[in-house]
């Protein structure tokens, strides 16, 4: 994959420009985005331009929000000791996550890699601020958790941002989030959602790789859909 020029460094649209008319060809390459991004978990070593992940990241968070509320934190985990902490989190769900399954299907769980935890050069934690005054409590006050479903949809957002980089993301839930929390020094009130490895991926794929890996495939649409 190529490194690509710096969003921030291209011309930004003012404003006061009129609507983007999205013709076919973008909406052939918006659809190529959505089955190109992948979960990534194989990374290569290079460094990723912070200024790169920023400017994806200010443009995530345009995404929608419960209230307009705008509920999403990031930690950027960064020094050594931090990391250690996130690292020595997973390993430990990931084996009580192991100890679930048995016979084949544990077999097949161990060979799974479930992370890049280990080499990508970017990585954040993401919370859900659940108290803040943002919003005033609109549309959630039935559905609180909209707030963190907010959250999901900036981290979508982001995905997509940063395949359109060539950059990957993998999302780790296989974390203990209140030892998480702890160990980040998340604020009170900050509910985690899901922790971030980003870098540049070491192949582009079309297919999943828990489906190239046997462990579940997708699915048909009208596995989803039901009309009442
Ligand atoms: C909420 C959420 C949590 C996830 N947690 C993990 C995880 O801990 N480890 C992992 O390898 N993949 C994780 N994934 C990625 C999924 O495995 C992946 O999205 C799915 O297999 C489909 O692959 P694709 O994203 O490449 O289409 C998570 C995805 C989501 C949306």
């Amino acid at each position: 994959m190529q490194d690509r020029k710096l969003p921030m460094s291209e011309p930004r649209p003012s404003h006061s420009e009129e609507p983007p008319e999205f013709d076919t060809a973008f909406r052939r390459e918006l659809r190529d985005l959505m089955r190109w991004r992948r979960d990534v978990r194989h990374f290569r070593s290079d460094s990723v331009d912070r200024a790169l992940v920023m400017a994806c990241l200010e443009e995530a968070c345009k995404g929608p929000s419960v209230g307009n509320s705008q509920p999403w934190r990031f930690v950027f985990v960064d020094t050594p000791d931090a990391r250690a902490k996130v690292k020595a989190n997973f390993e430990s769900a990931n084996a009580d996550a192991l100890a679930s399954y048995h016979g084949e299907k544990a077999e097949r769980y161990a060979r799974l890699k479930l992370s890049g935890l280990d080499i990508a050069p970017v990585q954040i934690a993401v919370f859900a601020e659940l108290d803040g005054a943002e919003g005033d409590g609109l549309g959630a006050r039935t559905m609180p958790e909209t707030k963190a479903y907010s959250v999901v949809a900036a981290i979508q957002c982001l995905w997509l941002l940063l395949r359109a980089e060539g950059l990957g993301l993998g999302w780790v839930s296989i974390l203990e989030p209140e030892r998480l929390s702890a160990d980040l020094a998340a604020e009170p009130g900050w509910r985690f959602v899901g922790y971030l490895c980003i870098g540049w991926p070491t192949e582009a794929q079309e297919r999943p790789e828990l489906e190239r890996e046997g462990w579940q495939a997708r699915l048909p649409l009208e596995h989803f859909v039901k009309e009442v």
